[in-house]
């Protein structure tokens, strides 16, 4: 882990370099975009820059607050997206939403002039779906067992997400999260579109975006940097 910390903050002194006053962040959520934050917030203060973020959950809008963060209300597009992700396959496509935010992740990166994806070594995979890895899927509550029929039609095998305690996980958007089994996917954008397609599904945790730049955190502190354009 101290490792992983020392490669986020490689990163974090890389990223810094692309902010300059006015940038508007998009954050995505999760444990890694927290903890970059950390790093990231002091340097970008000291040069006297401030930032303007988009949060996607209250997660993450906690952590920006902690860290002196401005934010702001998302208006129609952010200048750089700073993410996580749960798998990323070698064509840097990605599986997203185990904590839950993928609806709004989607929509803040789908409006960003820049993405950038942190991941950890252990996360990188040939295919999506690799591994057992599954695809989250936000539902709308009322089509819970209409979606999981489309889903399974699919080759999916989709569980409903639940708290610890049994009751059923709702998102921030009031939504229900089916975690969906599929063998590894060879086309993840058709197997994106055709999930979308599923009436009351809001969301996809399959994110396709391109151009992207994708640093990948190794276990020795160092870090390397991925891109692609298409
Ligand atoms: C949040 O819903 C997710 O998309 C996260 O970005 C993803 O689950 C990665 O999270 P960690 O950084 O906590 O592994």
């Amino acid at each position: 882990m101290d490792k992983l910390r020392d490669a986020l903050k490689g990163v974090a002194k890389e990223l810094a370099k692309g902010i300059v006053q006015g940038t508007t962040l998009g954050l995505g959520s999760g444990s890694t975009v927290a903890v970059l934050l950390e790093e990231l917030s002091p340097l970008v203060m000291a040069k006297g820059k401030g930032i303007n973020g988009v949060s996607t959950s209250t997660q993450i809008e906690m952590v920006a607050a902690r860290n002196g963060i401005n934010l702001v209300p998302f208006r129609g597009s952010v200048d750089l997206v700073i993410d996580g992700a749960d798998q990323v396959d070698r064509e840097l496509n990605l599986v997203k939403g185990g904590g839950g935010a993928l609806l709004r992740e989607k929509v803040v990166m789908g409006s960003a002039k820049r993405t950038a994806i942190v991941a950890a070594e252990n996360k990188f995979v040939k295919r999506l779906c690799d591994n057992g890895v599954r695809v989250p899927v936000e539902v709308f509550p009322m089509a819970r067992e209409s979606a999981k029929m489309k889903l399974s039609m699919l080759g999916g095998v989709p569980e409903e997400r639940l708290m610890p305690k049994g009751y059923p996980y709702f998102t921030e958007n009031g939504n229900i999260i089916l975690d969906t089994l599929f063998e590894p996917v060879d086309d993840p954008r058709e197997l994106e579109v055709r999930i979308r397609s599923t009436p009351g599904v809001a969301e996809v945790g399959i994110f396709t975006f391109k151009p992207i730049t994708v640093y990948r955190l190794q276990t020795d502190g160092n870090f390397e940097v991925l891109k692609r354009d298409d």
